[in-house]
């Protein structure tokens, strides 16, 4: 919205478009472009520069997290754009003491909590490999606390652990809900959301969707919504990983039962795994947004393009005395050169 009046030719509104900018707060200019939905899976990238990129104000991102309970506090600003998802991996994060006091010192823009990692998948391939009795047993004893209060007081949103997206990860499902009924006939594992993965096509996203919406929403009368935490195409070419993702982007923005999503991920291609591939990720080798990358981030629209590298060192303590006088000062430039 802010480029529409920038690229307007009547000098006049040039000079109207930067005195407001200049004066309007800092707030309002940050979020312009942001999405509730879209956030990252975050290896924790230590390039300063795809972070600054990441977080800058024309950011659409609005939460990441990291597969653990820690902030990246060195590299995401806590009070910066984006909301920090804390997740228990496996029953030893939720047995261990530090993991409450940790989600406890969370700022109250934290208020969900992500469950148990892949337990239907090994340790070798990021999961937890958990029993669902053993994990319908650590659910009831150490997750379900922070939603009532009783685990540090602050009442969270909590998520039931999120599978592989997998006729086995549904039956890994079915079995952890008849183990939570075994153990609690009257509650069973209570939760607020669902989180999802999926690696694959995207007619395959949607299907894995609609399995998991039809067995919780339809087929056992719940109303709950969907954060989709880890998705991706694996190990395909950059065209078609594109073409997924917009499709993708477009699907998931407007479906209602989606709350949140995150591709994986933002990294750069050499940090990416080789399951995946190097294809998913947002930065190529030297910092430069992909052309995935670019898409994710709203793309010229946002004023993001292929190849684009985020800021160094001065331009990020800058942006964190004064993101609006900075944002102001960039327009200033724009107005300057003569194009966003
Ligand atoms: C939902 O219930 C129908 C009818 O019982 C069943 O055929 C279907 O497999 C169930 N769906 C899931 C995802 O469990
Ligand atoms: C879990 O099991 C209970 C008890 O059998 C059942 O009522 C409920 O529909 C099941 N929930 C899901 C999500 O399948
Ligand atoms: C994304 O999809 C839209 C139509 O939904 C199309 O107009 C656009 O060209 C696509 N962009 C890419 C990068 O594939």
């Amino acid at each position: 919205m802010l480029s529409c009046n920038i690229n307007q030719s009547r000098p006049g509104w040039h000079f109207a478009a930067l005195v407001a900018l200049l004066f309007s707060p800092p707030a309002v200019l940050a979020q312009a472009n942001r999405n509730s939905k879209r956030g990252i899976a975050y290896l924790g990238d230590t390039h300063r520069a795809d972070n600054n990129l990441l977080i800058s104000s024309s950011t659409p991102l609005s939460w990441y997290y990291n597969w653990s309970p820690y902030p990246n506090t060195d590299q995401i600003p806590r009070d910066g754009p984006l909301e920090f998802i804390p997740l228990i991996h496996g029953i030893d994060g939720a047995e261990d003491s530090q993991t409450a006091r940790v989600i406890g010192s969370l700022p109250e823009s934290s208020s969900h909590i992500l469950s148990f990692n892949e337990p239907d998948g090994t340790k070798d391939s990021g999961g937890s490999s958990i029993e669902p009795k053993d994990a319908a047993k650590a659910y009831i004893e150490h997750i379900v606390p922070y939603r009532n209060g009783e685990n540090g007081g602050r009442k969270w949103k909590i998520s039931h652990p999120s599978t592989t997206g997998s006729p086995m990860g549904l039956e890994w499902l079915r079995r952890f809900n008849e183990s939570c009924y075994e153990i609690d006939s009257e509650n069973g594992c209570p939760t607020d959301f669902i989180a999802a993965h999926w690696y694959g096509a995207f007619d395959g996203l949607t299907s894995w969707l609609g399995t998991l919406d039809e067995f919780y929403n339809k087929n056992a009368s719940l109303d709950l919504k969907i954060w989709v935490t880890e998705m991706a195409l694996p190990q395909a070419d950059e065209k078609a990983t594109v073409a997924m993702m917009n499709s993708s982007l477009g699907y998931l923005d407007g479906l209602d039962y989606v709350e949140r999503y995150a591709w994986f991920g933002a990294f750069r291609s050499s940090d990416a795994n080789e399951w995946t591939g190097d294809g998913v990720a947002l930065f190529d080798k030297k910092g430069g947004l992909t052309e995935l990358g670019a898409l994710y981030m709203g793309g010229e629209q946002n004023g993001f393009k292929e190849g684009q590298k985020g800021e160094g060192e001065g331009a990020a303590s800058g942006f964190r005395v004064s993101g609006g006088l900075v944002a102001a000062l960039a327009m200033l430039t724009v107005y300057v050169n003569g194009f966003w």
